[in-house]
């Protein structure tokens, strides 16, 4: 049998019919790509049928070397060609203006995309917990709410009602409480709540807990009377902790996910992932996406505008909006970021 060849190192974003039949090519020959046009003869390699389930836009492997196909999984970006950089300096690109100017914590960019420092947010109270919102629908979010939670001390109980949360331990030592049942972390864990149960955060003593919450869909905090003792046990494991060993490559990045559908989540996943200093090229998502910014300085680029990112930072990203994300300092970015919906975050396309 024959090696497929590579149409292209990146996926092709078609939009399917709900109930036709399709033909991938898998054999990179075709010139109809992304699908079959019969020129896999005598290489032993056969397209891949498949019936669209629903009509919706799709990423259909250009590599070739998915093990997920028809569809993209990322493959790509460990290819030749798969991971391109930019040029920051590049005449085009500093032509760019840098944006400066502030909308209350929020400087925004192109597209709906937008930069929040979480430490400039209004928070409000609800006895020891200080809270406030960062990312909702009023912002341009379809898929989430997001918020800060900070504790000093033990809180009241909080929940998202019927929608489910993702969790980041964004720095402290301490206990979070889930419906009653107790579960120790530490900073750069990720935790996953299920619907209707409440969360207490508990620091340890003489430390403070600052997390981030994700709830999806979008919802509100709720303060009820007690705590929940509803704890679904059926996903035991809550808590998710950085293991080196979980990396995946993604070109000159790597990744560890999170909290994903291992742990319960329905439909948005967790990552921790670095980028070295570099600007890659300027890329797009079918999935929307939040950074939080845990170390190192960059710069978030869309078409015509950019703006400084640093620690603490927290991005948020419309679906399908061009953007590249560049770390400018020697140690490199790390973040943690949300994709919803999506379990992939090593999945891209270029146009
Ligand atoms: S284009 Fe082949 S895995 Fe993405």
């Amino acid at each position: 049998m024959d090696s497929p060849v590579v149409a292209q190192p990146k996926p092709y974003l078609v939009t399917l019919e709900r109930g036709r039949a399709y033909f991938w090519c898998a054999c990179g020959r075709s010139g109809r790509q992304p699908f079959c046009d019969g020129s896999h003869k005598d290489t032993g390699i056969e397209p891949r049928r498949f019936v669209a389930a629903r009509t919706e836009e799709v990423l259909l492997c250009g590599c070739k070397h998915t093990r997920g196909g028809p569809f993209c999984d990322g493959a790509h970006t460990n290819l030749p060609g798969g991971s391109p950089l930019d040029d920051p300096d590049s005449p085009a690109n500093r032509a760019i203006p840098l944006v400066t100017e502030t909308d209350g914590p929020r400087r925004w960019l192109d597209g709906g995309c937008f930069l929040i420092r979480p430490e400039a947010a209004p928070k409000a109270c609800c006895g020891s917990l200080r809270h406030c919102r960062i990312v909702g629908t009023e912002l341009g979010a379809r898929h989430q709410t997001q918020f800060l939670l900070e504790a000093e001390g033990g809180t009241p109980p909080v929940s998202v009602g019927v929608s489910e949360a993702i969790l980041l331990v964004s720095s402290g030592r301490g206990e979070l409480v889930l419906s009653g049942r107790t579960f120790p972390v530490q900073a750069r864990d990720g935790v996953y709540l299920r619907p209707r149960e409440t969360l207490e955060l508990v620091p340890s003593p003489g430390e403070s807990l600052k997390v981030f919450l994700l709830a999806s869909p979008p919802a509100a905090l709720e303060w009820p009377a007690g705590r929940s003792d509803h704890f679904d046990g059926r996903f035991p494991q809550r808590v998710v902790a950085v293991d080196p060993a979980q990396r995946t490559g993604m070109g000159p990045r790597f990744f560890q996910i999170l909290v994903d559908k291992r742990v319960g989540s329905g439909v948005a996943t967790q990552f921790i992932g670095h980028i070295p200093r570099s600007k890659a090229a300027p890329h797009r998502h079918l999935y929307e996406e939040t950074l939080i910014v845990l170390s190192g300085r960059g710069c978030m680029w869309t078409e015509t505008r950019k703006a400084a990112v640093a620690e603490g930072d927290v991005i948020f990203l419309p679906r399908k909006q061009l953007h590249s994300l560049e770390a400018t300092c020697a140690e490199g970015l790390s973040v943690v970021g949300v994709i919803c919906p999506g379990d992939n975050p090593s999945i891209n396309y270029y146009d």
